[in-house]
């Protein structure tokens, strides 16, 4: 490994890496360079161990069982939900902290959207009302809202994107009014790794009383998130691309606001007293957990935000920034590439085209020499439509990455153009 992987003070990449099983393999018969983050991470050893020590001596079901096994499930779930209460609280110890009954576990950032889109969103909204969203939003932060709003005859507004991937944020300025009733966008774009001015958009909504719901699935992987200090309604994230397994994400909901909502799903642990004439619910986060939960997914996902309290989160962002930079300098001086998303102070994405192949067919040539992108629309479509593409292709860094990685995609790219 060269020295300047290495080079981010209080940043050892080397040892990070050691303990992630799964970059140490070849693919095609070289040694893998895993640059698609942005769709999962990987995930250390310490995550892996948590999850099958959980299975191997105390799993049980939770909140039911009369027995040592279920008390001890109980325990390591519900303490979970306190280890994410605390990683939302951006790192304070006193003053605004999350409390855990503002943590309700979902199966994903998707599940957590479509939660508050049929729970708040159908006792909320209005024919007439708006839904203000962006240009850049997956399609789980437009999809729920079309769902809703074909129910509630509420209308969505679209903040358009500029050419270089950023907010523009004087439509919003113009799109926000009193018939605003939500807005939504992602903290950071999953394709471009546009980081979006999420103190801005908060602030036009309250300004006119309208609540908000941040898309924090790429960003908290990257930097620190105080949803206390944002002020945002809700905060929603997934556990598989935060070092954690898949199947189980968080919806994070002012208590306040959460009292305020109907249940979702219906079924057991989400009532109080059931009766064929009359059920009353739970209090929350129950009242959104209907059935048996994701234990080992809680338990695997605490695992890793516990794991990431051993890296120095600042060095580790700028490791990555460091990583982003080099490969987005070397793609601007190429005459053959289109960059997708040039924002300023973007994160751990890059996305381009590469004259005269298709998205896929580089992704493809990647892969036999074991460089893994993601390539296509990336669940963006209406942003793909923007620029005119049918996708990109898509290289995204995590904490483990290194420059050896970005020079062996470079050559891999550079290999790329002799078969097309
Ligand atoms: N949302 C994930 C991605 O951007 C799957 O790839």
């Amino acid at each position: 490994m060269s020295s300047a992987a290495r080079s981010v003070q209080g940043f050892d990449v080397a040892a990070v890496r050691a303990e992630f099983p799964a970059l140490a393999q070849n693919v095609n018969g070289r040694p893998l360079v895993y640059l698609d983050n942005a769709a999962s991470t990987q995930k250390p050893d310490a995550v892996i161990e948590a999850i099958a020590n959980y299975y191997r001596r105390d799993h049980s079901n939770v909140h039911r069982g009369a027995h040592a096994l279920a008390d001890r499930a109980t325990a390591a779930f519900e303490s979970a939900r306190e280890t994410v209460a605390r990683f939302l609280s951006g790192g304070r110890s006193e003053g605004g902290l999350v409390a855990r009954e503002e943590i309700v576990w979902t199966r994903g950032t998707t599940e957590a959207i479509n939660l508050v889109a049929s729970s708040w969103g159908r006792s909320n909204l209005a024919a007439g009302d708006e839904i203000v969203l962006t240009e850049l939003e997956h399609h789980a932060d437009i999809v729920p809202w079309q769902m809703v709003a074909a129910d509630t005859g509420a209308v969505i507004r679209v903040i358009p994107v500029t050419d270089d991937g950023e907010i523009d944020l004087e439509s919003a300025r113009g799109l926000i009014s009193e018939r605003t009733k939500i807005v939504a966008f992602a903290h950071v774009s999953n394709a471009l790794g546009t980081v979006l001015p999420a103190a801005e958009l908060i602030a036009l909504a309250r300004a006119v009383g309208a609540t908000v719901l941040v898309d924090g699935a790429q960003a908290v992987n990257h930097f620190s998130v105080d949803v206390k200090a944002l002020d945002c309604d809700f905060y929603v994230f997934s556990g598989h691309k935060l070092f954690g397994p898949t199947g189980i994400g968080v919806l994070y909901g002012k208590r306040e606001v959460l009292d305020a909502m109907p249940p979702w799903q219906g079924g057991g642990e989400m009532i109080d007293r059931v009766s064929f004439e009359k059920t009353t619910y739970n209090r929350v986060p129950f009242r959104f957990e209907a059935g048996t939960p994701h234990i080992s997914g809680a338990i695997g996902l605490a695992a890793a935000i516990e794991w990431l309290d051993g890296i120095d989160r600042a060095a580790a962002h700028a490791h990555e920034q460091g990583l982003l930079d080099r490969l987005d300098d070397a793609l601007a001086g190429m005459n053959d590439v289109r960059r997708i998303g040039t924002a300023p102070g973007k994160t751990a994405v890059v996305s381009f085209l590469l004259d005269g192949s298709h998205p896929s067919d580089v992704g493809m040539l990647l892969d036999q020499q074991g460089v893994a992108v993601r390539t296509g629309h990336h669940c963006n479509m209406p942003l793909m439509t923007r620029y005119g593409v049918p996708g990109t292709v898509r290289a995204s860094f995590s904490l483990y990455n290194t420059v050896d990685e970005v020079d062996r995609f470079l050559e891999a790219l550079d290999k790329v153009r002799t078969f097309l």
